[in-house]
């Protein structure tokens, strides 16, 4: 039993040539047991068939306002309320234009401007295109309106240009939208913070300290706590991960101080906070505005302070409901050393990774955590995903929190 099963899903198709695509996509959605009704735009019909379209999906694909031989009226209203989500993949800057400004002259914009279901548009385009500012307007238009964008990926385009604008590829657009009726509830209307990625502490111009952390664990329980329903910032160093979810916002960051800063606007309205990422320790001294040369000058040396401790900061801020979860990475002595930082930094858990462990730590997509609280160990797992070592830990909080029992 998938999370689809039954679902009614709008499936919409504009003129680009990625809605191929859209055909694996009808596909999958049609597997995982939901009905799909296809609304296409007059310039999708040159890029893939109705009959293609209606064969996988066991009904007529609808295009215009009527049928031209009977007079036969296709009620935008009736489909707008019939659906439980409307996905619009490939959805073309055109499309995107109108559908920001309810530019209704097409039926699948007047079946968006009808729709009471979540919306789900996957932009595919050129690299230019998807760049130009309007473009971006439009979008955030849009997400402001509470659509969820799908954003495109970065690879080559249509016209050979390498660029990004490429649609997201079909399963996953899909995973967003089983996950997304996939969802529980527990944590729904609770904001969740999670710090995420490395930092990079400036030396000069074009030179930094920073670590191999890559964000993954950090995105992953960005993705799993979403998945429960709550609403989830990420504060993220530089990261190239991305989360999946429609309800996960990441706002970069680069240093430790900016990754305070950010967390401290956030923390009030915060009921969970975690703290995955790998904060620098320290940040030199003084920042070079000119890149330091390595003629006219002795060797440098390099002045270090200490950065806040981000996690530590905002738990001792903590207010009464408000949960904070740290992380230990530990080579010796781990759990004697993880229990000390849960006190120290005045956490309510933390997670421990050895990097005795083969396959845990940085940049690897697997991870074996234990987790702790100040009674002792709570919860271990064996070495797995980290989507799976996510939902884990977030299963550890949710039982832990009284406030969700
Ligand atoms: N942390 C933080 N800000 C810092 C350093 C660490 O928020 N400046 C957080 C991490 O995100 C993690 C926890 O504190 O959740 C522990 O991080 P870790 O690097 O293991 O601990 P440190 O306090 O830096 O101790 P050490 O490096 O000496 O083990």
């Amino acid at each position: 039993m998938t999370a689809l099963k039954g679902k009614h899903i709008v499936l919409g198709i504009t003129g680009g040539i990625a809605a191929y695509k859209s055909a694996i996509l009808a596909r999958l959605f049609v597997k995982a047991g939901a009905e799909v009704q296809v609304v296409m735009t007059p310039a999708a019909r040159e890029f893939i068939t109705p009959v293609t379209m209606s064969a996988l999906t066991d009904k007529p694909v609808i295009t215009e306002f009527f049928t031209a031989n009977t007079g036969e009226w296709h009620s935008h209203v009736d489909i707008g309320l019939w659906a439980d989500a409307m996905v619009i993949a490939p959805a073309t800057a055109s499309t995107i234009a109108k559908m920001a400004h309810g530019v209704a002259d097409n039926m699948l914009v007047t079946t968006y401007l009808s729709a009471k279901a979540p919306v789900f548009i996957a932009p595919a385009m050129d690299l230019d295109m998807f760049a130009h500012p309007s473009t971006t307007a439009n979008l955030k238009t849009l997400a402001g309106y509470g659509n969820h964008i799908i954003e495109p990926a970065a690879g080559e385009l249509a016209s050979h240009l390498i660029g990004k604008g490429r649609m997201e590829e079909p399963e996953v657009i899909f995973s967003v939208i089983e996950r997304f009726f996939g969802d529980t509830a527990e944590l729904a209307g609770k904001h969740v913070l999670i710090t995420a990625g490395p930092t990079y502490e400036k030396i000069d111009p074009v030179r930094f300290i920073g670590n191999y952390s890559t964000g993954k664990m950090g995105i992953a329980l960005a993705d799993a706590a979403a998945a429960r329903g709550a609403d989830v910032t990420v504060v993220a160093g530089p990261v190239d991960v991305k989360p999946t979810h429609p309800r996960v916002k990441v706002v970069k960051v680069e240093s430790a101080r900016q990754m305070l800063e950010k967390c401290e606007d956030l923390f009030d309205e915060t009921s969970i906070a975690i703290f995955a990422a790998a904060v620098a320790d320290y940040a030199p001294a003084e920042y070079a505005d000119t890149k330091i040369k390595r003629e006219h000058t002795q060797v440098p040396t390099l002045r270090l302070i200490k950065n806040p401790d981000i996690a530590k900061t905002l738990s001792s801020k903590k207010h009464p409901g408000q949960l904070t979860i740290g992380f230990a990475l530990e080579t010796d002595n781990e759990k004697v050393n993880a229990a000390e930082k849960l006190a120290s930094k005045n956490l309510d858990l933390i997670v421990l990774n050895s990097l005795r462990d083969a396959g845990a730590g940085f940049g690897t997509d697997t991870n074996k955590v234990t987790i702790l609280s100040p009674a002792g160990i709570i919860a271990d797992t064996p070495l797995k995903s980290k989507r799976e070592v996510a939902a884990d830990i977030i299963n550890a909080i949710l039982k832990y929190d009284p406030f969700t029992h």
